[in-house]
């Protein structure tokens, strides 16, 4: 009833395809909300981990394994089947930004978003075809974009946009929906994680036009990884072995043991994300041992098979029950969004299996520790793809900055220019730091400053090697 008084909540004035637009997201919202309540009442949340096992080689190959039959004339026909899609609904506020998080500058006056224009026309150009990139926005992030995307009305791109569901919040203790009108304020409203991204494709028309364009491959990655370049030889791949979806995959880090990965499950293909696993495996789940890799969210889908997905209503990917807490009037209330992710959809495509990727494809920045990496002369800017400098030896440094750098803001007033890192291992800064110009650090180093003081490194100092704490100015 509650859902029914906002369908008919809508404004006079809005359009007869915003007004149908908005119908079907409530009615889709709808079943998800249905799925969440039988699950919880018939706990099928829960897998049954006597039935996973690592998957078999061939649902998991490695890149240097993939064989290409291509010739050059080839894979710029096989690109002419390519679109390349951007996950764009959300917001930089993890880094203290407000809007998109694709806007933020990460190197030489350029965002993420520019970047990937730069990167698909220089493909364009280079092999002259028409790689046409997509974001999916989400009604917190489609104005912002919009003026961005302007700026390139006269390049060699063509650049689509479209928004996707706004479903409503629940209040956690009735259930019930938040927002009681259709214009209610925007944090009654979410949108529903990128798993929303298939049936967004079809609602928008976006979906039907590439497929009339010839288009049968979609390259999807998250806006906020640098390393997810179009790889030819992924795409060669998965045309000539007819795959439906491909996930790429790198091997775990320490730093990355809660990310999702492959698994076979009773046979089947499965995405296992750490909030499934019951609590006595999760040291299993994080280990090494069993579970090498995890999935970087770069993935490459048939546009066909998507629409006979979505069409005959096949996506039932597992819910993300993700709380928040809201603030109506002067109160505070504990707030439930329903969302789905986009990499759980594999188990329903032919044919789907993981290809495991050099490290270089997955460097996504989630805070400002990621930020200066990529700022820094350790990688160089090529037509839009950031490529590790050659005379760097072995994988990124650690980097830890402290609370002081967790906004982009605090980050650009305390390092406003880039110190050289190449020949760095591990970096932590904590507390109130400021460094110069021209500023080079090697090896381990450690900075800990003291709650109410201030460390200043003056220009052109090498730090190799050192632990500099308290008030101390060097
Ligand atoms: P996430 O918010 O899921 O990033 O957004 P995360 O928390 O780092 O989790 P991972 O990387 O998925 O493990 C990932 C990408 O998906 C987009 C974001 O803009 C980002 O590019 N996204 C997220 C959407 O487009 N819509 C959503 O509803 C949620």
């Amino acid at each position: 009833n509650a859902l029914n008084s906002l369908v008919d909540s809508v404004p006079d004035d809005l359009s007869s395809t915003d007004k149908l637009r908005f119908e079907n997201e409530m009615d889709s919202f709808f079943a998800l909300f249905r799925r969440y309540l039988n699950d919880k009442a018939s706990s099928t949340t829960t897998l049954n981990w006597d039935k996973i096992s690592s998957p078999t080689n061939d649902k998991v190959q490695s890149y240097s394994s993939l064989k290409s039959n291509n010739s050059d004339d080839s894979s710029s026909s096989n690109l002419n089947k390519l679109a390349v899609l951007k996950l764009n609904g959300g917001l930089g506020t993890s880094m203290g930004c407000v809007g998109p998080k694709s806007v933020i500058e990460v190197r030489e006056g350029q965002s993420f978003l520019d970047l990937s224009v730069r990167q698909i026309e220089f493909l364009n150009k280079s092999f002259d075809c028409d790689v046409p990139l997509l974001l999916m926005n989400s009604f917190n992030t489609d104005r912002d974009t919009e003026l961005i995307v302007k700026k390139y009305q006269s390049h060699r791109i063509s650049i689509k946009t479209f928004n996707q569901s706004r479903y409503p919040r629940i209040f956690k203790d009735n259930l019930l929906p938040v927002p009681k009108h259709f214009n209610d304020q925007l944090d009654a409203w979410y949108p529903p994680g990128h798993g929303d991204l298939f049936e967004s494709l079809l609602s928008s028309g976006i979906l039907d036009s590439l497929i009339n364009e010839g288009k049968e491959i979609l390259f999807v990655s998250n806006g906020d990884n640098l390393g997810a370049t179009v790889d030819q030889k992924i795409l060669n791949h998965m045309i000539e072995t007819g795959s439906e979806y491909i996930m790429e995959l790198t091997d775990k880090t320490r730093a990355d043991v809660k990310g999702g990965t492959l698994i076979d499950y009773d046979g089947q293909i499965r995405l296992l994300e750490i909030a499934q696993v019951p609590k006595d495996h999760v040291e299993e789940f994080k280990s090494i041992k069993k579970f090498k890799n995890f999935n970087t969210n770069n993935l490459w889908i048939n546009l066909k098979a998507i629409k006979r997905l979505v069409e005959s209503n096949s996506l039932q990917m597992e819910i993300i029950p993700n709380q928040k807490s809201i603030t109506v009037g002067n109160s505070d209330f504990n707030v439930i969004q329903l969302e789905t992710a986009v990499g759980a959809a594999i188990r329903y495509f032919s044919n789907a299996h993981g290809v495991v990727v050099p490290r270089s494809r997955f460097l996504p920045v989630k805070t400002c520790s990621d930020l200066l990496l990529v700022k820094s002369d350790l990688f160089n800017l090529q037509h839009g793809t950031l490529v590790m400098d050659p005379s760097r030896f072995g994988g990124a440094p650690l980097i830890k900055l402290g609370s002081h750098y967790k906004k982009v803001s605090n980050f650009q007033q305390r390092i406003s220019h880039m110190p050289k890192i190449i020949e760095l291992d591990h970096l932590t800064v904590t507390g109130n730091v400021f460094f110069g110009k021209g500023v080079q650090l090697k090896g381990t180093v450690i900075i800990v400053c003291s709650d109410g003081q201030k460390i200043d490194i003056p220009n052109g100092s090498i730090l190799e090697n050192v632990v500099i704490t308290g008030n101390l100015q060097i």
